[in-house]
């Protein structure tokens, strides 16, 4: 069945005006955008976002990094969402996506390993937790994008 995942771009990525194209890319790949914010978080929410990083040294470099200016945070839906939204961005670390996923998301607006511009959920239970740390598993007042 369909599968729900989220997906976040990160400050570098909104800063770096690269929302629509994502957005395109996205739909192209065949997911419905069911839930879109844009947001800022703050260190206390960032930190509990990547609390499972906590005891990494690069840890405080990400709370800052994410920090540093608007995000915009979604909610996917697609058949195997959480899988196909992973490899759409490709690794971790930007720059060896340049090299081994050339047409990856993290290779098109990435820079490094830290600054790779995208999040997704790395497992169905990570998605449930990450949408619903977001509060976006509720249906609001908001028109949302249901295409
Ligand atoms: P993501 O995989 O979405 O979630 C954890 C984030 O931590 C990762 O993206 C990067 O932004 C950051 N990160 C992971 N590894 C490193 C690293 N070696 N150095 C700096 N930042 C990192």
């Amino acid at each position: 069945g369909k599968e729900r995942t989220l997906a976040m771009i990160k400050p570098d990525g909104v800063s770096g005006n690269y929302t629509d194209e994502i957005k395109r890319i996205i739909f192209e790949a065949g997911f419905d955008i069911v839930k879109e914010m844009l947001t800022e978080l703050d260190k206390e929410t960032a930190s509990a976002f990547y609390e499972e990083h906590s005891s990494r040294s690069f840890f405080s470099h990400l709370v800052t990094y994410m920090t540093s200016g608007p995000v915009f945070v979604m909610v996917l839906e697609k058949r195997n969402g959480v899988s196909d939204w992973r490899g759409l961005i490709g690794p971790t670390d930007a720059k060896k996506a340049k090299i081994s996923h050339p047409h990856s998301i993290r290779a098109l607006c990435g820079k490094d390993s830290q600054r790779n511009c995208v999040h997704g959920s790395d497992s169905t239970s990570s998605a449930e937790r990450e949408i619903k740390f977001f509060s976006m598993d509720v249906i609001s007042g908001d028109i949302d994008s249901e295409h």
